[in-house]
């Protein structure tokens, strides 16, 4: 029988990629979204790469009713739960929102897994639990810093929620994807990411300036303790990283873990400035953008990248994409949503 996995957040950014790359890896996919930022043109993206009719449901993960729904409806014997919200600044000022919204959604998953007899679930988790480590690269040893916001505490509460349900419910089984920087888009431009107002995220920043709808880009700080003095991160492409979630359900299905409850970084390894990674965007897609040097943003860590060696060698899953590709990608995505030849 063919594996099904439902995809909670499907239409968002990694959940729309994730979509694509289980059904071209033979896996049957539902994708659940409130479309609360998200739009159904990524669901209709997902198609058509894919020549598939992924079946979808405008369904909350907060309310257990709704979701239920799509438990009674649909048999899956596997999760990837993307649907979270994931703005740093907007958790600070809406603490109840992220915990709604990411710790309940999750708590609501885990139970209907419990009584449906759904065995296996990708949790979303991000390197904002390392913030800034004493040592890099980050492995997954490295000691998680009390969260800085309360997005970075529901990533946090969430492994935590995991790696206790694991143990408890029998059966299940779990895996947290440490995400570093997603970024990029589909090859096809068919789907990418599709930030909702001004971007807070460096990439959609500098293709909204390339296409003149943002005056300029604000580099946070140069005046950091890392070669050119501005910081440090591990971007890692958005289809790179749905292959990972590919393999981690894959992994779970065939039972080839080491424990029921494993956490894997997925980033390249490779450290890369603001400057290096504005400077690269221009090149490999000859177009300006336009910049100026401001001060640090508050909460911003100076350094981190991934040491992938488990990934690698564990999960069998290695960061393939260049650089170059993927900002030629975001670049093409752009274009693509805002018409321009
Ligand atoms: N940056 C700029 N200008 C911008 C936007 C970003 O210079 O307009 C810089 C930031 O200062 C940072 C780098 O670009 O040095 C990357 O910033 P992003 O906002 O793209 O990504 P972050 O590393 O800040 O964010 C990531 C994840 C979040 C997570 C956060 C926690 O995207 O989900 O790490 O640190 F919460």
């Amino acid at each position: 029988m063919k594996n099904t996995v439902l995809v909670t957040g499907g239409a968002g950014f990694i959940g729309s990629h994730t979509a694509v790359e289980l059904t071209n890896a033979g896996f049957g996919v539902v994708i659940v979204d409130d479309l609360s930022n998200s739009d159904m043109g990524a669901v209709e993206g997902v198609r058509k790469i894919t020549g598939v009719e992924i079946p979808f449901e405008k369904a909350d993960c907060n309310s257990r009713e709704e979701l239920e729904q799509v438990f009674k409806k649909y048999k899956f014997n596997s999760v990837i739960h993307f649907a979270a919200s994931k703005a740093v600044g907007e958790s600070v000022e809406k603490p109840l929102l992220y915990y709604r919204n990411n710790v309940g959604s999750f708590v609501n998953i885990l139970s209907l897994m419990s009584e449906y007899g759904v065995s296996n679930i990708v949790f979303s988790s991000s390197a904002t639990v390392y913030g800034q480590p004493d040592t890099l690269p980050a492995t997954e040893q490295t000691p998680r810093k009390p969260a800085t916001s309360p997005y970075g505490n529901t990533k946090q509460m969430c492994e935590d929620i995991l790696r206790d349900s694991v143990a408890a419910y029998k059966g299940l089984k779990g895996i947290a994807l440490r995400y570093f920087n997603p970024i990029g888009a589909h090859p096809s431009a068919l789907i990418g990411e599709l930030p909702k107002g001004v971007p807070n995220n460096l990439v959609p920043f500098i293709t909204q300036t390339a296409a003149g709808i943002r005056k300029e880009l604000s580099v946070f700080g140069d005046d950091y303790n890392t070669p050119d003095g501005s910081c440090l991160r591990d971007y890692i492409d958005v289809v790179d990283l749905a292959k990972a979630h590919v393999v981690a359900v894959t992994r779970m299905i065939e039972n080839k873990g080491k424990a029921e409850y494993e956490i894997f970084n997925i980033g390249t390894g490779v450290p890369v400035s603001v400057l290096e990674l504005v400077n690269t965007f221009q090149k490999v897609n000859d177009v300006k953008v336009p910049y100026k040097i401001v001060g640090r943003r508050a909460g911003d860590v100076e350094a981190v990248w991934a040491d992938t060696k488990l990934a690698n060698n564990e999960l069998g899953w290695k960061a393939e994409r260049t650089l170059d590709d993927t900002l030629a990608s975001a670049w093409a995505w752009e274009k693509h949503i805002r018409n321009i030849k």
